[in-house]
């Protein structure tokens, strides 16, 4: 499999000298960033690309320059001013509600940030290792019981992180049927209507949640039978929404963005860097050999496939950036994808070398709205990746690699599903 050509229509209007690039495009390689941003980077860190309703923005694909502007507070994260680029129709809709920490800026973004730092930091993922890995066996045990051929998306690469974050909200993972859904509505219905409804539905679910977990807090009816597990959502009611510091809404946006944001991102890691590996059978080896390299391949497959391909910001003032002017309510877009492929930093960045420091990469993004989830995910993927490998030493693909399905470019990248087998399967 290699790099094509790029899908996108319009992509024939101009060369790299010629109109501006439209954008987003498909991968053409789930593992490589799509064709048509490669011969941008090479006219420059930033350039002109055309969204999907034929305004223009900005594109940065130098790693210095991403660093640079993600730390600049003179450009916005808040999806409710006027000029927010949006880089797909379905999203169009989305501006009509605040989005909790990811669409905020600061001081808000700081007070919310705050109150969920504690949570995610290193020492209290560090304590959760052991329950992971033992969801992680689980959800292995009834793999192998199935027997070949599986496909991975459904069995394993969704599960562990969903079961993962409904423990760590207090949401009961007997509803990720209707959740899962809700957020594949949101980020990849076909149309804004049914992006909206996904969103309306999981706000009114966890408005739900969150009521009845505030019914318990209050003490009237006590753990009965109408108690939810406990969870971060439940520490939010009562330390937050009790005191008044939060209201319902506050609450239910921040439940919202961390049961989604929670799930659907490390499950396309999980999936397409299993993928990868395969389609790397030495890299694959090393792993075989050295199962302690794995923080290290990790980070590698953060860098590799950087997921979440296209972080959107709106500048507020004039910004110079590298010999461009950026005015104010134009849009930027910062692709992680070629920004993790700069020369500069990685040498060689196309190839997959699970040796390699791939620190400093912007997979989880840059400045104050980097990853808040980045401590959790590296250690669902560490524990799920390192135990597949162990417990299937031999998986390999289970269909001809280009009937494996990719996720559109315009969300956040991962494959649809994964047939794989072993043994004899
Ligand atoms: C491998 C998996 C993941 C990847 C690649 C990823 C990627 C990212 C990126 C790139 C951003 C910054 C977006 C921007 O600046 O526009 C971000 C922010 C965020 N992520 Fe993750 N993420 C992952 C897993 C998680 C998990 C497990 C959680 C758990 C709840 C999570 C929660 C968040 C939140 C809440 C934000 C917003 C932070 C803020 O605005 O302060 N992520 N993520």
């Amino acid at each position: 499999m290699g790099v094509g050509t790029p899908h996108h229509p319009s992509e024939r209007i101009g060369g790299p000298h010629g109109a501006s690039r439209p954008l987003p495009q498909d991968r053409t390689c789930p593992y490589h960033p799509p064709a048509g941003y490669r011969p941008l980077s090479t006219q420059g860190p930033v350039n002109r690309v055309t969204l999907y309703d034929n305004t223009e923005a900005w594109l940065v694909t130098g790693h210095a320059e991403a660093q640079t502007l993600l730390t600049d507070s003179r450009l916005s994260a808040d999806r409710q001013h006027p000029a927010f680029p949006m880089i797909a129709a379905r999203f169009e809709l989305s501006r009509r509600e605040p989005l909790a920490l990811l669409g905020v800026d600061d001081p808000l973004h700081n007070k919310q940030r705050r109150m969920l730092i504690p949570t995610f930091g290193v020492k209290q993922v560090a304590a959760m290792r052991p329950r992971i890995q033992h969801i992680v066996d689980g959800l292995l045990d009834a793999v192998v019981a199935q027997g070949p051929p599986v496909e991975l998306v459904a069995a394993f690469a969704l599960p562990v992180p969903s079961i993962v974050i409904c423990e760590l909200l207090g949401v009961p993972y007997a509803d990720h049927d209707f959740f899962e859904d809700a957020a594949r509505r949101i980020l990849r219905g076909a149309t804004a209507e049914e992006s909206e409804a996904g969103r309306r539905e999981l706000m009114d679910y966890l408005g739900d949640l969150v009521d009845r977990k505030a019914k318990t807090a209050d003490g009237g009816t006590g753990r009965g039978a109408d108690a939810t597990p406990e969870g971060v959502i439940d520490e939010l009611v009562r330390e937050r929404l009790s005191a008044g510091s939060l209201d319902r809404d506050d609450v239910v946006r921040l439940a919202l963005i961390l049961l989604v944001a929670g799930h659907e991102t490390t499950a396309n890691m999980i999936s397409l860097g299993t993928f990868t590996l395969l389609e790397h059978p030495d890299q694959l080896a090393a792993l075989h050999a050295d199962p302690d390299l794995i923080s290290a391949a990790v980070e590698e497959l953060l860098r590799f496939l950087s997921i979440a391909d296209g972080l959107v910001r709106v500048a507020t003032e004039d910004i110079e950036v590298a010999g461009q002017t950026i005015r104010a309510d134009e849009g930027v877009v910062l692709a992680a994808s070629t920004i993790n492929r700069d020369t500069a930093v990685y040498p060689d960045p196309d190839d997959l070398d699970v040796r390699r420091s791939a620190r400093h990469h912007l997979a989880f993004g840059f400045g104050i709205h980097q990853c808040l989830g980045q401590n959790l995910a590296r250690a669902e993927l560490e524990i799920a990746l390192r135990s597949l490998l162990a417990r299937l030493p031999d998986l390999r693909l289970a269909v001809p690699v280009d009937e494996i399905r990719m996720k559109p470019g315009d969300t956040i990248q991962g494959l649809v599903d994964l047939p794989v087998t072993w043994g004899r399967g």
